[in-house]
């Protein structure tokens, strides 16, 4: 008997042997795919995370997708893909002198890690500017500001009749197309940016005004215009600085461009539509007794993406309509307007809920028997939400159970065997 058994546990000697053998055999033939694979993953994270210090530092410059904005040059280059790695971390990390490029690097006085510098080479050389860019706007950083815009045309023929009236022209389109963004409608200042149009800055002489212009000012968002506009452009746009008071208000409008969205801004808009304004203007938008509809054309075509982020902003002081700002960051703010835009092309012309002839507020209409009853609770319930997350909570306790049960059985099996 004794030699079978020696057989017996010989063979599964040997099986354990070719187990080991071919798991190790697995491994060493797999090993530099792993490896390669782990470093995929490292320069995935790093750019990942420069994606956000992208949006959060550099977008406001260089533009929602790395495509340079005005002054300032794109960084989704090829010429910068060639540059060695170290001019690129070098310009990162020092700035650039003279120019509106400031310096990163924390022992330069800037706020950025050697590491997160690294990461943002790595973006420059290696990074998808259009995930970039959809970061950017997840995130609420995207370049809000809206480059251009179209002056007047009657008001801008009337200024031909001004002495050196062509010159004011010229200034007054170049303003439209470089300026606006900034320094504001009518050059009458923005968050970002001072008011050109304002006595004080009239005061000042010429040449500072045109030195200002050509070099910009070091660590302001003022960059140097010497590179795009050729010296007679910068002197028009000064002698408009100098004599803005003749111009017609309303010459430069305020741009109107649409504020971007994305797949997640726009779902992320849907929820806090729902669970903040469904309740006064109705789930589909359509108004209720309580607001008026936002879902019709008139109302969508007539005010633009910045008008309907100030008004969530604001609020409308002295109605129903409460002022949003200091309850909600403005990435989501314009996450909802990003949605509610979405409505353009299906709204009705007219607004579901008739204006009445008369008493109440205008949007209330006369005949209320198709009016659905306001929901009696403040917050509009979510079934589906709920449902998959009670849901996900009972698996979460059913496995806790099982992995529980199976614990003591093997711990009450190995007490008896001893
Ligand atoms: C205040 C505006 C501003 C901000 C913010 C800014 N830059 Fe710049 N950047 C500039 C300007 C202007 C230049 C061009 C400088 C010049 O004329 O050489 C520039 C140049 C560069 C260049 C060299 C481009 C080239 O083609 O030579 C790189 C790289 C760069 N910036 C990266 C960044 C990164 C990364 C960030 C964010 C951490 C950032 N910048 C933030 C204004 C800005
Ligand atoms: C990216 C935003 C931005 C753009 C675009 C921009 N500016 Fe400025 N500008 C600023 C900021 C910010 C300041 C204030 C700088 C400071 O704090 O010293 C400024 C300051 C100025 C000043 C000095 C004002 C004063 O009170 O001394 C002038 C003049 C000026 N800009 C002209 C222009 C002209 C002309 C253009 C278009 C060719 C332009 N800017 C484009 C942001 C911008
Ligand atoms: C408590 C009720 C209430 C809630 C909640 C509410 N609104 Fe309003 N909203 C109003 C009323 C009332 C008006 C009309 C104000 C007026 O008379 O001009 C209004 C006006 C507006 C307007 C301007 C419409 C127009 O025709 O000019 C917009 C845009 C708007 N609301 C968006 C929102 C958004 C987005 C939310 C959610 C973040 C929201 N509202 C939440 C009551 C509400």
């Amino acid at each position: 008997m004794k030699p079978k058994s020696y057989l017996i546990e010989s063979l599964i000697g040997l099986g354990a042997l070719l187990v080991v053998v071919s798991a190790l055999g697995y491994y060493i033939l797999n090993e530099p795919a792993r490896i390669l694979n782990a470093q995929r993953d490292v320069i995935a994270a790093q750019l990942d995370d420069a994606m956000t210090l992208y949006a959060e530092n550099c977008s406001v410059c260089h533009g929602l997708n790395g495509e340079g904005i005005g002054a300032t040059p794109p960084l989704d280059s090829a010429v910068l893909r060639t540059m060695p790695y170290d001019e690129i971390y070098k310009t990162i990390s020092r700035g650039r002198y003279q120019t509106a490029m400031p310096a990163w690097a924390i022992e330069d006085g800037g706020p950025l890690s050697d590491y997160q510098i690294n990461e943002l080479v790595t973006l420059i050389l290696y990074g998808d500017w259009t995930e970039t860019g959809n970061r950017t706007i997840n995130l609420g950083f995207a370049p809000l500001i809206p480059f251009t815009t179209e002056p007047d045309p009657v008001l801008l023929a009337e200024i031909a009749n001004l002495p050196d009236g062509s010159t004011l022209q010229t200034a007054v389109q170049l303003f439209a197309a470089h300026c606006v963004a900034c320094h504001g409608a009518d050059g009458l200042g923005t968050a970002i940016a001072p008011a050109l149009n304002d006595p004080a800055v009239r005061q000042k002489t010429a040449e500072d005004i045109s030195r200002i212009i050509t070099y910009g000012n070091t660590g302001t968002l003022m960059a140097g215009w010497n590179n795009v506009l050729a010296t007679d452009e910068i002197n028009a746009l000064t002698s408009l600085i100098e004599r803005w008071d003749e111009i017609p208000l309303g010459t430069i409008p305020a741009p109107n461009v649409p504020i971007p969205v994305t797949e997640e801004s726009l779902a992320l808009g849907g929820q806090l539509f729902a669970a903040n304004c469904a309740r006064c203007h109705g789930p589909e938008g359509q108004g209720t007794p309580r607001a008026p509809s936002l879902n019709v054309k008139s109302f969508l075509t007539q005010t633009s993406d910045q008008a309907i982020q100030q008004i969530i902003t604001l609020g409308v002081p002295g109605t129903a309509m409460p002022s949003w700002g200091d309850r909600m960051s403005d990435a989501e703010i314009q996450a909802i307007v990003g949605f509610i835009r979405q409505w353009e092309p299906t709204a009705p012309e007219v607004a579901v809920l008739t204006r009445p002839g008369g008493g109440g507020p205008p949007w209330l209409r006369n005949d209320t028997t198709n009016v659905n009853p306001l929901p009696s609770t403040n917050r509009p319930v979510q079934p589906t939400e709920q449902i998959t997350s009670l849901l996900d909570w009972r698996i979460l306790i059913l496995i806790g159970a099982v992995l529980s049960l199976a614990f003591a059985l093997i711990a009450a099996g190995t007490f008896s065997l001893r």
